[in-house]
């Protein structure tokens, strides 16, 4: 029998990106328990620059869907979140506080049975700005597409563990 601890490190294990939903609304109550889940990721200094913008409206949406060619799964999702974050707040880690807050968001999605897939945006940052009427010191960081899942993809190839874990120094291997 498998222990909770298993059961939880499946469920990190069985996440994937999907790209395609199904034409189902996502409940905003449901939308806020995600975020609210998301409030708590870690930050530097506890300094949570983040802010998150859902996004339903189709029009918006199919904007953003452009930004570029990989940003289309926006468009079959029910709702995208942006996550952007407020450079002046955490000038050095702003980028991966917004990571860390982007992640609590799958996983809190994930553990709901919706779907997402990580969107870039940092190539595009002042098409996204200009979309969402950002104020210029807030950093899309990151664009998720949410929605009930159409397909279930198979995972992804991962490295192998001993190339990329090592002991005390690197290129010491893990395990003689
Ligand atoms: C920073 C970042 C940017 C990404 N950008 C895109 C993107 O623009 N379009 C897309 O379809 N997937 C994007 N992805 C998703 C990755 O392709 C995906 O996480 C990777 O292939 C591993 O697959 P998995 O998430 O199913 O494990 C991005 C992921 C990250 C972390």
């Amino acid at each position: 029998m498998q222990t909770i601890s298993h059961e939880q490190l499946n469920f990190l294990l069985t996440r994937r990106s999907i790209r395609k939903f199904k034409p189902v609304p996502v409940d905003m109550n449901t939308v806020k328990r995600i975020l609210d889940v998301a409030r708590y990721a870690p930050s530097a200094g506890n300094r949570q620059p983040w802010i998150f913008i859902v996004v339903t409206d189709k029009e918006v949406k199919d904007r953003l869907a452009k930004i570029h060619r990989w940003a289309y799964p926006l468009e079959s999702a029910p709702l995208g979140v942006v996550v952007a974050c407020n450079k002046d707040i955490s000038p050095e880690s702003y980028q991966v506080d917004c990571a860390c807050a982007t992640m609590y968001i799958m996983f809190a999605a994930h553990a709901l049975g919706l779907g997402t897939v990580w969107l870039q945006t940092l190539r595009n940052i002042e098409d996204v700005q200009k979309i969402l009427n950002l104020p210029s010191n807030y950093v899309p960081i990151a664009m998720l597409a949410i929605g009930y899942p159409d397909e279930q993809p198979t995972a992804k190839s991962r490295k192998e563990l001993k190339d990329i874990a090592f002991l005390n120094k690197y290129g010491a291997a893990l395990q003689p």
